[in-house]
């Protein structure tokens, strides 16, 4: 066993040194002092209304089509309760975030995997899907996807919304890494393109932190009005003391600045994951994003992430399966790579490892 440190290429967690500790400090004081009655009280489920028209105002919508919840995933367990009676078809991209799929499978939706390609979904997979089942929706992450660090074309964006308006599906967009482009043009989201058909959904879990737990959701307002209802069904008001804390964040103009100084911490750390990659593994096929939190690659041929791993043990290095993330077979090969949480330097003592741990497994 070695005796190096660990090192996990496991969790897509933010960098602890990018939390905003000392404006979240300033934020709950105000947060407190101005509105202290009515964030340690219970509140609308919809969420906190000065954060609403925040982020309606962010967005150029109205305040009805905007609520916010603890954490996006919560968000995906009130569409599932919504939408999905079990059998229901759901479609998803594959690979796809695994505890969305662990959702869809605890409410026994037939989740029917679309093949991801480097710029998105491919789109006969879909048509051909399509001719076999309509699905409730499309549970797609178009910007810097989890896992594979994909990102959809523009091209690919105007079928999709196209074909959601066809077949009559919603589109439900996971958003959370569509802020941290280092690089490149952004796409139009498909909420841009299609705002009737699409279900937006952004968090601050990777802006600010996760612990404040706050999802946001964008729709049609009479669609939210279910939601809302299942969100007081299960816990009466989301954490109006978190929420109101991240409002006085936002409103004090921090958010902006937030933003490029994670940029400026992460972007680095994709290149350096990049070069590591070219200099001990090139023989092993990557995605190159151009922002987010992850890239992911297809080990050489002959090896399996399951043995990778194994190995990898060896060497003081954690490795997370593939196959969690492809709804119905396939990663044997797939294995993600998350690099926001560790510095350049030990992203490249991680990737060495790793090359070490495939030769190994190729005997
Ligand atoms: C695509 C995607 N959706 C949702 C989440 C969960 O976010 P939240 O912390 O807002 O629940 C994550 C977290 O990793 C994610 O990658």
């Amino acid at each position: 066993m070695s005796d190096k440190p660990v090192i996990n290429f496991t969790r897509g967690v933010p960098a602890t040194e990018s939390f905003p500790i000392e404006d979240m400090i300033a934020a709950s004081q105000v947060a407190l002092e101005k509105y202290g009655t009515t964030i340690l009280q219970y509140g609308k489920s919809y969420g906190f209304m000065p954060l609403r028209e925040w982020l309606a105002e962010w967005k150029g919508v109205s305040v009805d089509q905007v609520l916010t919840a603890n954490g996006s995933l919560q968000i995906v367990e009130f569409l599932c309760c919504h939408a999905l009676q079990p059998g229901d078809a759901v479609f998803t991209e594959s690979p796809s975030y695994d505890r969305t799929l662990t959702l869809l499978r605890r409410h026994k939706a037939n989740v029917v995997g679309i093949p991801l390609e480097a710029d998105g979904p491919n789109i006969e997979a879909l048509k051909a899907a399509l001719a076999q089942h309509t699905p409730k929706f499309f549970y797609i992450i178009p910007d810097f996807q989890n896992p594979s660090g994909a990102t959809c074309s523009r091209a690919k964006r105007e079928r999709l919304v196209e074909l959601a308006d066809k077949h009559g599906f919603w589109l439900v967009e996971d958003a959370p890494y569509r802020p941290l482009r280092f690089r490149g043009e952004e796409q139009p989201s498909l909420f841009d393109l299609n705002p009737e058909r699409t279900l937006h959904m952004l968090s601050f879990s990777k802006l600010i932190g996760p612990g404040p737990r706050v999802g946001i959701l964008y729709g049609p307002a009479a669609l939210l009005q279910q939601v809302a209802k299942i969100a007081e069904d299960t816990y009466i008001t989301p954490s109006l003391l978190a929420h109101g804390i991240v409002y006085e964040f936002c409103n004090a103009g921090n958010l902006p600045g937030q933003i490029e100084k994670l940029k400026a911490l992460y972007a680095p750390r994709l290149q350096a994951c990049l070069d590591a990659l070219d200099k001990h593994l090139p023989t092993a096929e990557a995605t190159r994003p151009d922002g987010g939190f992850f890239l992911s690659v297809t080990l050489p041929e002959g090896t399996t992430t399951a043995q990778v791993l194994e190995q990898a043990k060896a060497h003081n290095l954690n490795l997370a399966s593939g196959q969690a993330f492809f709804p119905d077979g396939g990663g044997e090969r797939f294995l993600r790579l998350p690099y926001c949480a560790m510095t350049p330097e030990v992203i490249d003592e991680g990737i060495s490892r790793l090359a070490a741990a495939v030769k190994e497994a190729q005997g």
